[in-house]
């Protein structure tokens, strides 16, 4: 019999430890901010934005939200980045992705002070994860760190398969798993034999973007299966890498989409915040 990772039951948790040290800092007479930046119209980026704003709300964040029109030059956000670095009212500094393809993603994610850099990506950020020294980790990994502590799922020794190797998800998972003594493996598109890998997995960790790509047949009996990923079936609806009907079946914990690691991110997007405000006024 499977259980179902309830991400929103967890999220909320977390949620909730994090409106409380805010309630805190408060009677400090320390706010707690957060700046979003969102470039153009793509409508996915502005559910994001939205649900990461809503859940400002409900840990008594201040967002500020920067929405700049598609045509917005690569100077001009650069420019807004440098203001928001220097502005001591902001903690946080969020800028949604993807950009427009005239803008260097690369650019604006170094352009972020790493002190304010909430989502992790800056090298210099990345660099602390890999040497576990970090304030900020990755928020989807870090998520999924936090659901397999909220369920007392062990890593330790465990053979870990992360199927994906973005710099958001994959990467930084791999450090995580690491760091608390896991045995990864970083599968990819180019993996040969990739069944091999995942039926020998005890954690799967799917964060391909492809819809329903891990099958019931590529996993091992027992297995916790953990779904990063967000893809419409061919119906439209929302679904993750994972067969869930069927692969639930075999699983000894899995997680659905939606409700699973989605909220989880944002969760670990507030503590990434309120750490940003604690760390720059030297609490
Ligand atoms: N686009 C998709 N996921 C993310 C995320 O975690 N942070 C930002 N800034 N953009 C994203």
């Amino acid at each position: 019999m499977y259980k179902r990772i309830d991400g929103k039951e967890v999220s909320s948790y977390i949620k909730n430890q994090v409106k409380i040290e805010v309630e805190k800092l408060a009677e400090q007479g320390v706010e707690v901010s957060l700046a979003v930046i969102i470039v153009g119209n793509n409508p996915a980026s502005r559910v994001y934005v939205n649900n990461k704003k809503k859940a400002c709300e409900a840990t008594g964040i201040i967002s500020h939200e920067y929405a700049l029109s598609e045509e917005t030059s690569e100077a001009e956000l650069l420019n807004l980045i440098n203001k928001l670095n220097s502005d001591e009212k902001i903690n946080g500094i969020l800028c949604q992705l993807p950009l427009p393809e005239h803008i260097d993603e690369k650019k604006v994610i170094e352009a972020i002070s790493p002190m304010k850099d909430v989502d992790c990506f800056h090298a210099v950020n990345v660099g602390k994860l890999w040497l576990g020294e970090y304030e900020f980790a990755a928020c989807t990994p870090m998520g999924v760190m936090l659901l397999l502590d909220y369920y007392g799922i062990d890593v330790e020794g465990k053979n870990c398969v992360i199927i994906g190797r973005s710099n958001i998800v994959g990467k930084p998972m791999a450090s995580l798993l690491l760091e608390k003594s896991a045995t990864v493996t970083v599968c990819h598109s180019r993996t040969q034999n990739l069944s091999f890998f995942t039926k020998n997995a005890d954690i799967v960790i799917a964060a391909v973007g492809k819809a329903k790509f891990v099958t019931a047949d590529m996993i091992k009996e027992g297995a916790v299966v953990i779904d990063v990923g967000i893809n419409r079936d061919e119906n439209g609806k929302l679904c993750g890498d994972v067969d869930f009907e069927n692969v639930k079946e075999k699983a000894s914990y899995i997680t659905p989409v939606p409700g699973g690691c989605g909220p989880m991110t944002i969760a670990v997007l507030m503590k990434n915040t309120l750490a940003a405000a604690k760390n720059q006024n030297n609490i």
